[in-house]
């Protein structure tokens, strides 16, 4: 079974063909970055008029590469949410013509979720398992029982940890996005350099929840403190102590659950499942079993959407044409099912 994917919900237009929930025939993604980059952040109505640009040409090309015609696909399946309002209707005002028009079935995807799913395209991840999303909207920890049954158990109290990766890059004068130069930055640095605070470390309340803006409150502060005192900034060395901070705290709270709950199946997924300090902590722990999803589906991508509406098509969930989007993670598999 061929589904077509369409992923238009913050900054990367992206059109993909999947068969069978895992063998990916085109993946065609067109990231805006070169046109946020000045403004260290997406910018929503550059962000709509791109995707307005490029959707047609990515539709055309994920076909293309894919050797296939449009009446080949037997459903389209597109993000509704969360995510940029003007963003999102680009992409499920295409997907609702081309089920309209070619008579064949919508599926309402969860971005957030096509992210936990994600490691399905190139595993077979088996039930229960812990779902960990780091991305730039995102820090959500969940407990996955089945596509339909996904219990959010964490999640950010206030910046998302791509936001801090990106927040701190700007701070350091880095650029944008920040996640991948603070990555490389790092791996020249001294983790130890510097200590930094773990956000809600043992906190009862907040067990696994996060907080980064004390985090990037810390490094703002000791930036202003070495401006004063010191002739060069030790740049890699901050990057490192931060990327150690910012991820450490993720790690831990996904182990306390993996030990609570007795789940030792964990994915980790989103942009900065992309980070190389982050796959090697959780790769290198024996006690846990861990699927990170290579690079090109960590970042968002429309073969992740696609994946999983191979899923929901066959528990037989569809969308209707007049299903609206969202905007906040609302967190289950929602539709009508066929009787
Ligand atoms: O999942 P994604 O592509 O988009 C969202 O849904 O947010 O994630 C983008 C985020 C950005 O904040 C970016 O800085 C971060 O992922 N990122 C990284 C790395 N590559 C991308 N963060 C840390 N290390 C990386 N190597
Ligand atoms: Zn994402």
């Amino acid at each position: 079974m061929k589904i077509l994917g369409i992923e238009t919900s913050c900054d990367e237009t992206s059109v993909s063909i999947v068969e069978d929930g895992k063998k990916v025939l085109s993946n065609v993604v067109f990231s805006q970055i070169d046109f946020h980059k000045e403004f260290f952040g997406v910018v929503p109505e550059i962000a709509s008029r791109k995707h307005l640009e490029y959707i047609n040409i990515s539709l055309e090309l994920a076909l293309k590469d894919a050797n296939l015609d449009i009446d080949n696909i037997d459903a389209v399946a597109c993000t509704f949410g969360p995510g940029l309002a003007s963003s999102l209707l680009i992409g499920v005002n295409v997907a609702k013509t081309l089920s309209f028009f070619y008579d064949i079935p919508l599926i309402k995807v969860d971005h957030v979720l096509a992210h936990v799913f994600s490691a399905n395209i190139e595993n077979d991840v088996e039930f229960p398992f812990i779902g960990v999303v780091v991305s730039g909207g995102h820090t959500l920890l969940f407990v996955v029982k089945d596509f339909e049954d996904i219990q959010l158990v964490g999640h950010t109290v206030d910046d998302a940890v791509g936001e801090a990766f990106d927040k701190v890059a700007k701070l350091l004068g880095l650029g944008y996005p920040g996640g991948p130069v603070i990555d490389e930055m790092s791996k020249k640095g001294n983790p130890n350099a510097f200590r930094f605070p773990l956000g809600l470390i043992d906190d009862p309340v907040d067990k696994y929840n996060f907080s980064y803006s004390g985090l990037k409150t810390k490094v703002l502060y000791t930036l202003r403190e070495l401006e004063k005192t010191q002739v060069s900034i030790p740049v890699e060395d901050i990057c490192a102590s931060f990327q150690k901070s910012a991820i450490d705290i993720i790690y831990k709270k996904a182990k306390l659950l993996s030990k609570e709950t007795g789940i030792n199946t964990l994915v980790v997924a989103g942009g900065v499942a992309a980070n190389s300090y982050l796959r090697k902590v959780f790769l290198e722990d024996p006690e846990i079993k861990v699927f990170i999803p290579s690079i090109k589906y960590c970042t968002d991508n429309a073969a992740m959407v696609a994946s999983l509406g191979f899923y929901i098509y066959k528990r037989n969930i569809f969308a209707s044409l007049d299903e609206d989007i969202y905007t906040k993670f609302h967190g289950i598999v929602k539709g009508k099912r066929k009787k």
